[in-house]
């Protein structure tokens, strides 16, 4: 078989060239980061359940007409998604004071938003991926007012979504990250939820308990990582049924 072409390795995921042009095979890795990758560590099993947990949301976003790139889970560490040109904003969306907002505006974490609050940070490793505003985004061009009112418009059509189907479970959606790819039709451009959506881009807290079931495990040093996930994905009903074992053949469903 040929070897594919690798398009791009970033910290949690690979990307290869996909079988039809417009394609790309998104490859879920073990590996967890945090504070731009000073901190890393292999966390055994979190690329399956990443790749599990982010169809199950990229469907159910589909099902209520919200554009995403996904197009199907091909295996257990790996999705087929469309190619589309990555606009270079974190879109961040929270309902609670958490992390970066908590420290910047010295509110308690946990304390709930009179509304959702999105933020945008210039996507640059090198920078730390800085807060910026409107005005930068305009004035730097990354993206048009247009594309501005139609990625708020996708993000808060994404909260609610996802803030229902984890309450639902009993978890709370304290914050969230989200990319937008542009995907381009003959002489149309489409906005698209692009990247992942898992607990490695989103805050989430048991309802009762106010227990992390995200990524906070890992960059506070909470506990096991996998076990969070997995809590999630259990939740969900989306936990793998063939935990994969490693050197042994996986069953895909
Ligand atoms: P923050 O409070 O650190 O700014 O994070 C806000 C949300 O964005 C939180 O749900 C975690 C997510 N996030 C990412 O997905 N990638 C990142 O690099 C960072 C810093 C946060
Ligand atoms: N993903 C980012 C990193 O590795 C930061 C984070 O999620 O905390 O560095």
């Amino acid at each position: 078989m040929a070897r594919r072409k690798k398009i791009y390795e970033g910290k949690a995921k690979t990307l290869y060239e996909g079988p039809e042009p417009g394609t790309i095979v998104q490859y879920f890795k073990d590996d967890a980061t945090a504070f731009n990758a000073e901190k890393h560590d292999i966390i055994e099993g979190k690329g399956v359940l990443n790749n599990i947990l982010s169809e199950f949301f990229m469907l159910g976003l589909g099902q209520i007409g919200v554009p995403t790139h996904f197009l199907k889970r091909l295996n257990m560490r790996e999705q087929l998604v469309r190619s589309c040109e990555i606009v270079p904003l974190e879109v961040i969306v929270r309902n609670y004071a958490a992390g970066s907002m908590s420290k910047r505006l010295g509110i308690d974490e946990g304390t709930q938003l009179p509304r959702p609050i999105v933020e945008y940070c210039y996507k640059d490793d090198a920078l730390g991926d800085p807060l910026v505003s409107e005005e930068h985004i305009a004035a730097f061009g990354w993206a048009s007012q247009q594309d501005m009112d139609d990625i708020l418009s996708l993000a808060l059509r994404v909260n609610d979504f996802l803030s229902g189907v984890f309450l639902a479970v009993g978890i709370r959606l304290v914050d969230f990250k989200i990319e937008i790819g542009r995907v381009y039709e003959g002489d149309f451009q489409r906005l698209v939820v692009a990247d992942e959506i898992s607990p490695d881009s989103c805050r989430l807290w048991d309802i009762k308990t106010g227990q992390k079931l995200d990524k906070d495990v890992f960059r506070r040093d909470l506990g096991s990582l996998t076990d969070a996930y997995s809590e999630v994905a259990r939740r969900l009903g989306v936990m793998p049924n063939n935990p994969p074992t490693p050197g042994k053949p996986t069953l895909v469903n």
